[in-house]
């Protein structure tokens, strides 16, 4: 996909999963990267081959502090706001600061994005549907989230960081974007983090039995994190406002995913069911249509080449 020319970038959690793909792609294409972290999730292990090259810079701090973004030096052109705990362990864990992050964090990042006249592009999520009523999800839904419920200190951040960026956006004109994300597989994932795919090639690596919740008959669309970059830069790049919806095609059950990591790594484990969790979505499948008519963008790695290459990922990970 063809890279758009940003001078210098500010993302947020950009030692994180997803956020240390961007800040690569973005140093590759030859931006200068801000990586501003406060490691809460994250690794700087994530960055530590970035952090050899010219142009990019990894600054620990919180999204949440005024000052902390306020007085980076220098002006933005490009600001990914990617800070927030993510997989439900993190959330459940970090509850105040996952919604302070999404309120505060989402605040200081728009006001740097509206100070430097940066583009900012906002990670939102998935999430914001909650235990979908309609299915695939298209943008235009307005979802089905429980707002006292145990995972709502995350969706209702994200929540709220869109309303905050809308609002913002005709308050200030600021030149702001959301992608909703769906879940995102890849290298650099921690296998603790209790997401599935991390939690299965981890468990069926260690010929541990594969954790799977409930009967494991609902469903996620994988999407491999160089297509989610993809996405994203392709949104940043088109000026529009969102949000657009990034994701994978293939739905699948939790079932036949843990079963085709077992395949995949030729492990001898076996599977056991373990308790779902409280409010775990039955289905999830996005609606990518606005994502190919308005940015010509699809989904290039079907999940068997993924896991593949994750599963490799986490082989070396683990020897290492
Ligand atoms: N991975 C997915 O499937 C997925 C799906 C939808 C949306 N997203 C969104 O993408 C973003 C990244 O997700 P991820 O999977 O890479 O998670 P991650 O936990 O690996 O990364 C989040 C990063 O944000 C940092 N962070 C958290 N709070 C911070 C704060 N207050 N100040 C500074 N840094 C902070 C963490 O240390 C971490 O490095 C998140 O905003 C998440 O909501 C991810």
């Amino acid at each position: 996909m063809s890279a758009h020319a940003w001078r210098r970038a500010l993302v947020t959690g950009g030692a994180g999963f997803v956020g240390s793909h961007l800040c690569a792609r973005l140093v590759a294409d030859g931006t200068d990267v801000v990586c501003l972290d406060n490691l809460a999730t994250g690794s700087r292990a994530n960055v530590a081959e970035l952090e050899q090259r010219r142009g990019f810079r990894f600054v620990r701090a919180d999204a949440t502090d005024p000052a902390a973004l306020r007085d980076l030096p220098g002006r933005f052109d490009l600001v990914l706001h990617f800070a927030c705990p993510a997989s439900p362990a993190d959330y459940l864990r970090l509850p105040l600061e996952t919604l302070d992050v999404g309120s505060t964090g989402t605040r200081n990042a728009l006001e740097r994005a509206r100070a430097d006249g940066a583009r900012l592009l906002l990670a939102s999520t998935s999430e914001v549907y909650g235990d979908p009523l309609e299915h695939p999800q298209h943008e235009g839904y307005w979802g089905n989230v429980n707002p006292i419920g145990p995972r709502s200190v995350y969706d209702e951040s994200k929540r709220f960081a869109e309303a905050l960026l809308t609002a913002h956006r005709q308050v200030h004109g600021t030149d702001a974007a959301i992608v909703r994300i769906f879940n995102t597989y890849g290298p650099r994932m921690r296998t603790g983090d209790g997401r599935a795919v991390p939690a299965f090639v981890s468990q069926a690596l260690d010929g541990a039995p594969l954790t799977v919740a409930g009967d494991g008959g609902q469903t996620r669309s994988l999407c491999y994190v160089d297509d989610t970059v993809d996405g994203v830069l392709a949104l940043a790049a088109s000026g529009a406002d969102g949000p657009v919806n990034i994701g994978g095609a293939e739905e699948i059950t939790m079932l036949e995913l843990a079963r085709r990591i077992i395949e995949l790594t030729g492990s001898s484990s076996r599977i056991r069911f373990v308790e779902r969790p409280a409010d775990d979505p039955a289905r999830r499948r996005p609606d990518t249509r606005l994502a190919r008519e308005l940015l010509g963008w699809q989904q290039r790695i079907g999940w068997s080449e993924g896991l593949e290459r994750t599963i490799g990922w986490f082989t070396h990970a683990v020897a290492a």
